[in-house]
């Protein structure tokens, strides 16, 4: 979708539209809407929308007003509420068969920043991936391409750029999370990245099987043997900050399918398991957010890339495999494997990186969605300011997360009899006994954070920055961690 800055409304545009508070007098609008909206109950909510008509310069227009609630709210519910606004804008007009939009942004005493908030409500709501429907009928097809913004506040346009490289970063992970797994698999994800990074100054390491088998890193290994696509580390290096400063480390969960392996898993929904790289998908259009808005800060993503394959040559149930750290690891269940390739992703950022945090994301247990539902991740830390960190940037993002406990307890409980660690606990806590699992491959001292973002990278039904599908999760909280922590 196109956002289009203009002074004057562009006179063959058959729709406008305008943003209007909860309670703003509706006055200076045709008799048709100021009368015809409240008779509707259109009160200015967030996210509610009125269409009438109005006459413009002599021609019958459709004209919507979208309300952003309470001009007065708190700062973080405020910008919320503009989003929303943006956003049921698109939603009613995606696919209404209109391809531009005329957006009035001078009525409702918003801010520049305010003003960009509902532009990337408007934007994000707009992606849609429509490329393999072939007969999808003319009415349901997307048709609104541009948006033709006018009386944009003063700072509009300068906020707005902030706002579009995070809109590009989460369309990024819209688009990684949503394409089918003969389409992403690790070599194609990494090209992906290649294109997607490419002139921006990002620094882009990718290690091949031979790289990685040389380093020891059996376990991400050991997951990858069973698939004829061959596993791939990708490191996105973005080096914004001050020299010298130690970067901070996302790393993500890069299972392009999940089969179980030889530990396989049931039939039925086994095709949610293309989105397993959910987490890959995060840090990689967190690191394009960062990139396109040119972060002042060190960041690395680590991105461990596999598929999960039964196969001649799977590992089986009983294997023990050497990590990259030297740790054992006796492999119960070929369906946990998500643990297996961060273990050697998480080692080998640490030695090459020296990162003064980390941050991991992945949609690591099923167990992670019968705790928390669909509404927030789970955050499990090794440090209370970190998770604090994390707790707010998801707080004023929408990129929610809870807290969950880690501890020596639960800790014991991946102990083996053959290896240093098994890589599955009991059933009871099985987020937690993954988030200790991971625990034991970072060194002492550092401060970590691990996200189980498996009930919110993909959405049976649309939200306010989604369609149905790919949430794009991860993105925001990451860039707003960033902005927080070292801007
Ligand atoms: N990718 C899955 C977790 C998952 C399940 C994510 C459903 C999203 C939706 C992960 O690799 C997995 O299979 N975990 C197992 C772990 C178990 C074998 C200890 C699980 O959650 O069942
Ligand atoms: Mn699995
Ligand atoms: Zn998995």
């Amino acid at each position: 979708m196109h956002i289009h800055f203009t002074d004057t409304s562009p006179a063959n545009i058959r729709l406008i539209a305008r943003i209007v508070n909860q309670g703003d007098a509706l006055a200076d609008l045709d008799p048709a809407m100021a009368d015809g909206a409240p008779a509707a109950r259109f009160k200015g909510s967030a996210g509610q929308v009125f269409e009438g008509f109005t006459m413009h310069d002599g021609a019958l227009k459709r004209m919507a007003i979208a309300g952003a609630g309470e001009r007065d709210a708190e700062a973080d519910k405020r910008v919320h509420h503009l989003e929303r606004a943006g956003s049921a804008l698109t939603a009613k007009y995606l696919r209404s068969g209109e391809a531009a939009m005329v957006l009035d942004l001078g009525h409702a005493g918003l801010s520049g920043e305010e003003a960009a908030s509902v532009l990337l409500g408007v934007r994000l709501r707009g992606w849609a991936y429509d490329n393999y429907r072939t007969t999808l009928s003319s009415d349901k097809k997307v048709t609104l391409e541009t948006v033709h913004v006018i009386g944009a506040p003063a700072g509009t346009a300068e906020a707005w750029e902030t706002k579009a490289a995070l809109a590009t970063g989460v369309e990024f992970t819209k688009r990684l999370v949503t394409l089918p797994p003969n389409i992403l698999y690790p070599e194609s994800f990494v090209a992906l990245c290649e294109e997607a990074f490419v002139g921006t100054g990002a620094e882009i390491t990718v290690l091949d099987d031979d790289a990685m088998a040389e380093l020891g890193m059996g376990a991400l290994l050991g997951v990858g043997q069973g698939s004829r696509r061959p596993s791939r580390l990708l490191a996105i290096r973005w080096n914004g900050g001050a020299s010298g400063d130690k970067p901070t480390a996302l790393v993500g969960k890069g299972v392009t399918f999940d089969t179980g392996g030889i530990s396989i898993k049931p039939a039925a929904g086994m095709e949610d398991m293309k989105w397993d790289m959910g987490g890959a998908g995060a840090v990689a259009g967190g690191m394009l957010a960062l990139v396109l808005r040119k972060a002042k800060a060190n960041v690395v993503g680590v991105i461990g890339l596999v598929e999960n394959m039964p196969d001649g040559n799977a590992q089986r149930p009983g294997d023990v495999v050497t990590t990259m750290s030297g740790q054992t690891v006796e492999v119960i269940n070929t369906d946990a494997e998500g643990r297996l390739v961060l273990c050697d992703a998480l080692h080998w950022t640490q030695e090459q990186h020296k990162p003064a945090r980390i941050v991991d994301f992945a949609t690591l247990t099923g167990a992670m969605i019968i705790a928390l539902g669909n509404e927030h991740a789970g955050v499990f830390a090794n440090d209370d300011d970190l998770a604090g960190q994390l707790l707010s940037a998801g707080e004023a993002t929408g990129d929610k997360l809870w807290r969950l406990p880690i501890g020596p307890a639960y800790d014991k409980l991946i102990d083996s009899a053959i290896a240093d660690i098994k890589n599955v606990g009991p059933r009871q806590g099985g987020s937690i006994t993954a988030a200790q699992f991971l625990h034991r491959f970072i060194k002492k001292g550092t401060p970590w954070a691990h996200c189980d973002i498996a009930g919110t990278v993909w959405s049976e039904k649309p939200g306010h920055s989604w369609d149905k599908g790919a949430t794009g999760y991860g993105v925001r909280l990451i860039d707003r961690f960033i902005a927080d922590l070292a801007e």
